[in-house]
């Protein structure tokens, strides 16, 4: 097992990575959990896989769970799911001293940190993140949120967990295509500050897909230091170092709103897409060489992710998609930041990006291949 800390003022806590933690999971959580009952939250998918072994482990240290099961997808992260879970949370006699655990991925974890942060102004919670993407990115860092119908993750709280378990045994039952797109995240850090890890992805990344064990916590513990170094130096984003986790994010999230935020294109698979035209913008504005650029657009492309724009067969132009841009959540005072490139692990903040450039780029990505 690795155990990565995230070093926050008086909220430090542990990432453990390893296999079998669900199995150890009341004994992995003690002195957390104070009372017989454990309030544990899980969507459909997961709660058939994996139930039976939260019950078992509570069973042996002779704690009952209390499963709030929802259904599985991003529309859960929704207001009146956030107001159902919080009452259910309530009437199940949760105080502030308690942990709820959230078992699951990215979308069970922001719904119940984010109904964590709110419970009578704050209750204690713990993160079980089953999929690869949850693992290494959204477990980490205290992010919490629901969707507005203004767009995704509008609405939420920093809120951070006490305690990650990372079971890298539930991936086994994840879908091949969730494993990929979270499988973009990983490349992210490569790409964004550590050109060494890019190097060993473009070597293991193959294994890591394949569920290799070794592979696998090597990866995903190099994924959970990175992330919480940056954590620990910009944990509110204020500074522009946490900025820099959103490379690819900002070309992704206008690719995502072209395909409706639907199963056409994953968030991972817009970010891997996204990661490539930040490069290859990057080269374009003469930071990057283009053979970096294709490099990254090569391991893309090697790990299955979607590296052409082309090949999405958006029936729009470059300025649709650049429109779609300035619903992002992260524009500041009139101007979008993007996440650029001057190598593969140095990436920066460039806040002097003109939308019409973006646009005209992204139309001879359109018109490519
Ligand atoms: P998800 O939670 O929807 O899970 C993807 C699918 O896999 C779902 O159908 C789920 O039921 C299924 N699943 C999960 N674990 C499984 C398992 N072990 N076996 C079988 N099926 C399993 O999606 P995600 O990709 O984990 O997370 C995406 C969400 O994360 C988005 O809402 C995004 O906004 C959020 N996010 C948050 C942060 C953050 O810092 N808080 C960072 C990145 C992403
Ligand atoms: N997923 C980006 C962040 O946590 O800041």
């Amino acid at each position: 097992m690795a155990v990565v800390p995230v070093e926050l003022d008086g909220r430090s806590y542990e990432v453990r990575i390893g296999t079998g933690l669900l199995d150890n999971l009341a004994a992995q959580c003690e002195p957390l959990l104070r009372k017989p009952q454990i309030p544990i939250v899980a969507d459909a998918n997961v709660h058939e896989h994996w139930a039976g072994s939260v019950d078992k482990a509570c069973k042996t240290l002779g704690r009952k769970p209390a499963w709030y099961v929802l259904p599985s997808g991003e529309a859960e992260k929704s207001w009146s799911r956030l107001e159902h879970l919080t009452d259910w949370l309530l009437a199940h006699g949760v105080e502030r001293g308690d942990h709820v655990l959230a078992l699951g991925g990215g979308v069970v974890g922001d719904l119940t940190g984010f109904a964590c942060a709110i419970l009578k102004r704050g209750c204690g919670f713990i993160q079980l993140p089953t999929t690869l993407l949850a693992q290494v990115d959204s477990s980490v860092g205290g992010k919490t949120a629901i969707n507005s119908s203004t767009g995704k993750n509008l609405v939420g709280a920093f809120h951070q967990p006490s305690l990650v378990l990372a079971d890298l045994g539930t991936l086994d039952t994840l879908p091949d295509r969730e494993m990929r797109a979270g499988y973009a995240e990983v490349l992210k850090y490569g790409i964004l500050g550590d050109a060494d890890f890019f190097s060993w992805c473009e070597n293991h990344g193959t294994a890591m897909l394949k569920r290799d064990t070794h592979a696998l916590e090597t990866g995903v513990a190099a994924c959970v230091a990175a992330k919480a170094r940056v954590v620990a130096e910009d944990e509110r984003e204020t500074s522009g170092v946490r900025a820099l986790l959103n490379l690819g994010h900002t070309f992704g999230h206008a690719l995502e709103a072209e395909a409706g935020f639907s199963d056409k294109l994953l968030h991972g698979e817009g970010v891997a897409l996204g990661m490539v035209l930040a490069a290859r913008y990057s080269a374009r504005r003469g930071h990057l060489s283009a053979s970096e650029a294709e490099r990254v657009a090569l391991a893309i492309d090697a790990a299955g992710l979607p590296s052409e724009i082309s090949a999405l067969e958006f029936d729009c132009s470059g300025q649709k998609l650049a429109g779609h841009m300035l619903h992002d959540k992260k524009m500041d005072a009139g101007t979008l930041p993007f996440v650029l490139l001057r190598n593969i692990g140095a990436a920066f903040l460039a806040r002097d990006v003109v939308m019409n450039d973006v646009a005209t780029f992204l139309d001879e990505q359109l018109q490519a291949h």
